[in-house]
């Protein structure tokens, strides 16, 4: 028994090095506790510690643990709070389940004396279930996804006689989202949900992603990587009513003509059944100076397409046509283009990409992972990123691109799971998130020149003579530009001498190397 109390300690289930805030959440008085943290401080691990330790001490307690998805509850959460027990050593407290898997069906805990956790998802169609039952704890995690009204209708429902009303708390664990119901109810104690009282207590807590001792080197590394902005309000939670931007602004210029030696690429997102068909064309520097304002090295946005209601062979014509004459590099689309099924009157039902690979365009797989895709803005942006003030779509997505319930530091530490609002309708975000994944760190300016013959013949010459240099021309390697040429044999000295009166040879020019 003594054992047992001792691993109740906050010492032995939080360890020797954890984020003080954690100790805080667990062990505040107050009705409402509100933990608005950096991502990974730790939330969803003090959660379930708080969790585990009610319903140790209350045989009569029933928790409610919940998120506003099941399928994230069950990965995140559940397994979480699965995982404690397993490291800690706690399952002598529990009888059921007897296998312990957080895949398990079985969304019930119950403790050897009688106490329950019910693990729940907290989607409206859930909520006429949930408000029949009376609950000593509730645990809401990532509680910035869920609306007030069901925060509401919880705080209502945790009423349980078994446990002292001293003890009953409702917990909301959130990242920071700017502006919303938990910032204005625990912050700025705006109407409706004024300032707290004796009676019915209210508390915020705050902390950093640093300040978790426990958080994965990498995924810290990865946290910090982010741009101040973003940092500020993932990693600080410094809950400033911003938006959740993920994407600084661009910097943007007037349009020039893109040097035909700048490498380039297009990022493509087809419209699936219905929808818009958006291509972002990007270019870069390869030059040591900078040109029209774009640093070397650096990607300029320089065209969009942005279309509706057009067949898959027009959009892959019109792409095609505004790309051209240049020979682009890439043409990157959505790997999920490729098991995206599309139904065409001519070829029965193939991929989406393959409609367009169809007609004509030569579309290869970009990863598509949107967490990937803020990465690569962010890194483009550190580039030196410049957009044209005529790419009207991208500069308007920009800014609106925001992140909400996001879940990236799982169980293992590893980042994950980043939300996008109604990400679907990016797609320009998207479009140029495939054409930056395509684009090399350094880049080499494009080879314009056309392959040329070894020489030129004039045009004043008997037709005898115009067979005799085209055949040897035949017999020789075409050339690039000023670069030499293997000659196959042919001795360099006597072409040069049969020829110096009528052809205007690459050799004559001073720049050549021989
Ligand atoms: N006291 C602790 N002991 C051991 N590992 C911890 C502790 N607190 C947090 N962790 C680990 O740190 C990481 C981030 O914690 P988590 O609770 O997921 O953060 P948050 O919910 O705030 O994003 C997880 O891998 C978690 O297991
Ligand atoms: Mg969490």
């Amino acid at each position: 028994m003594a054992e047992d109390a001792e691993k109740l300690s906050l010492a032995y289930l939080l360890g020797k090095d954890y984020n003080p805030v954690q100790a805080e959440l667990i062990l505040a008085p107050e009705y409402e506790v509100a933990a608005v943290t950096g991502m990974g401080a730790g939330k969803t691990y003090a959660a379930c510690v708080a969790a585990f330790r009610h319903a140790v001490k209350y045989p009569g307690a029933f928790v409610l643990v919940g998120r506003l998805t099941f399928r994230e509850l069950v990965d995140t959460t559940k397994k979480m709070f699965y995982e404690m027990v397993e490291n800690k050593k706690l399952r002598s407290f529990i009888v059921k389940p007897a296998n312990w898997d957080y895949r398990e069906r079985t969304n019930v805990v119950r403790f050897k004396n009688g106490a329950e956790i019910l693990f729940a998802n907290l989607e409206p169609n859930r909520l006429d279930k949930l408000k029949n039952l009376e609950y000593s704890l509730v645990v809401i995690d990532q509680a910035e996804e869920i609306q007030y009204e069901t925060y509401q209708l919880l705080l209502n429902r945790c009423r349980l006689n078994a446990v002292p009303y001293s003890d009953r708390h409702v917990i909301a664990i959130a990242n920071d989202e700017g502006d919303n119901w938990l910032r204005r109810r625990f912050l700025t104690f705006e109407p409706p949900h004024g300032r707290p009282t004796m009676s019915a207590t209210r508390r915020l807590l705050r902390g950093t992603s640093l300040a978790n001792p426990n958080i994965d080197e990498g995924a810290k590394a990865q946290l910090l990587s982010l741009p101040p902005e973003v940092q500020a309000r993932w990693v600080y939670a410094t809950m400033d009513a911003g938006t959740s931007r993920l994407i600084p602004d661009f910097r943007v210029i007037a349009p020039f003509v893109v040097p035909a030696h700048w490498p380039r690429w297009v990022g493509v997102d087809p419209a699936r059944s219905t929808g818009v068909t958006c291509a972002i064309w990007v270019a870069v520097n390869p030059d040591k100076d900078v040109y029209q304002g774009v640093a070397p090295n650096a990607p300029v946005v320089y065209n969009e397409y942005w279309a509706e209601g057009r067949d898959a062979e027009d959009h892959s014509q019109e792409i095609l046509r505004q790309s051209g004459p240049h020979r682009l590099l890439g043409y990157a689309m959505d790997r999920s283009a490729w098991s995206t099924g599309a139904l065409s009157r001519k070829l029965g039902a193939i991929s989406v990409a393959q409609l367009y690979v169809n007609a004509g365009l030569p579309a290869s797989p970009s990863s598509g992972d949107e967490w990937a895709r803020v990465m690569l803005f962010l890194e483009a942006q550190k580039r030196g990123l410049v957009v044209f003030r005529t790419c009207t779509h991208l500069l308007r997505q920009g800014p609106e691109y925001r992140v909400r319930g996001q879940q990236m530091v799982d169980s293992t530490g590893a980042i994950k799971d980043l939300k996008i609002v109604s990400k679907q309708k990016f797609h320009a975000i998207d479009a140029g998130g495939y054409a930056f994944e395509f684009i090399p760190t350094k880049v080499v300016a494009v080879d314009t020149r056309t392959l040329e013959a070894a020489f030129d013949i004039a045009d004043d010459i008997d037709d005898g003579s115009r067979r005799h240099w085209e055949a040897l021309q035949r017999t020789l390697p075409k050339r690039k530009g000023h670069e030499s040429v293997v000659t196959q044999g042919i001795d360099e000295a006597e072409l040069h001498g049969e020829n110096t009166t009528h052809a205007a040879g690459w050799w004559e020019h001073d720049d050549v190397g021989w």
